[in-house]
């Protein structure tokens, strides 16, 4: 059989994903019945990271160590890939030795170069192109909170970006509505546009996208790689905060979603994301849960 990988959200088919999140829901329960369950006893999960990371390095690392298995820090700034080694040559090495690989890294297409060579799973974890295993977690926080997501209407506010992308994915996927507004320059990329269809609607202000919302979504300004833009970047995007008037627009019952780490102050103010309507705490904690169904679904 073919070996998968999860490069976007595109490699799985509907029907998996939703299965996806219902099985992260129970590992989770079984998690907090202290339920011992190791399917992935001595596996190893390779994590390469290009950027920095709190929540994606410790969720697969304690993902690994609950399902029995293990996880190998790998770091370009002590591998032979910081050195130059070639994509191809180190996916054939790695993929020989690991039982599954997560790469958190710039360019999209070298996490595809590495997949292509790789006879073990390639788990994305997050290139400036996508961040699919974020998705993972928000649909999960969106199911245990809301129910079913088909036919919601979800607001994206600010940078058309990895973030982004990955939710106009999950528009197609999970069968909701997306409107994004993002300033001019900004926008998400014409390609991953295409693919959704009439699942997203590009709005020309924040407030046309979150009226009447039931999930509105942020991100931060500048992304891992756009440091130097930060100036710019934050002049651009100054009408796009996520504060409490913006929210008022949304329905009653709407809820916050970040990814996180969040700028209080730029893309969403502190009485937003620290308020009723914020889920960022469970989202940040469902990464534990859904990227064990993941891992349990590639390598099963
Ligand atoms: N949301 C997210 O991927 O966080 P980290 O950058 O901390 O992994
Ligand atoms: N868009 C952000 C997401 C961080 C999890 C970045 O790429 O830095």
């Amino acid at each position: 059989m073919a070996v998968r990988h999860f490069l976007t959200l595109n490699d799985l088919s509907r029907n998996e994903l939703r299965a996806l999140i219902r099985r992260a829901i129970e590992l989770k329960q079984m998690h907090h019945n202290g339920e011992i369950h190791q399917p992935l006893k001595n596996k190893v999960l390779g994590m390469v990271f290009e950027k920095s990371s709190t929540r994606t390095r410790v969720s697969f690392e304690a993902g690994m160590a609950q399902f029995g298995g293990h996880a190998v820090f790998l770091s370009p700034r002590d591998t032979q890939l910081g050195r130059g080694e070639p994509i191809e040559d180190s996916a054939r090495v790695m993929s020989r030795m690991l039982d599954v690989i997560m790469i958190r890294t710039f360019e999209h297409e070298k996490i595809e170069r590495f997949a292509e060579y790789s006879t073990v799973p390639v788990i994305n974890a997050l290139t400036d192109r996508f961040h699919p295993c974020q998705l993972l977690a928000d649909m999960q926080t969106w199911v245990e909170h809301r129910g079913d997501i088909t036919g919601k209407t979800v607001a994206w506010i600010g940078d058309g970006n990895n973030m982004c992308h990955s939710y106009i994915n999950a528009a197609r996927q999970f069968d909701f509505q997306l409107r994004i507004a993002a300033p001019e320059g900004y926008l998400p990329a014409t390609g991953v546009l295409a693919q959704a269809g009439d699942h997203v609607r590009l709005c020309a202000t924040p407030i046309e996208a979150a009226t009447g919302a039931d999930l509105v979504v942020t991100d931060v300004w500048s992304s891992m790689g756009q440091e130097e833009e930060q100036l710019a970047r934050e002049q651009a995007f100054a009408g796009y905060q996520v504060n409490r008037e913006l929210m008022a627009q949304a329905g009653a019952d709407a809820l916050f979603m970040h990814c996180l780490p969040a700028h209080r102050g730029e893309e969403v103010t502190a009485d937003v994301i620290d308020g009723p309507q914020s889920v960022v705490w469970d989202e940040a904690g469902n990464r534990l849960h859904s990227q064990k169904a993941l891992l349990e679904h590639l390598l099963s």
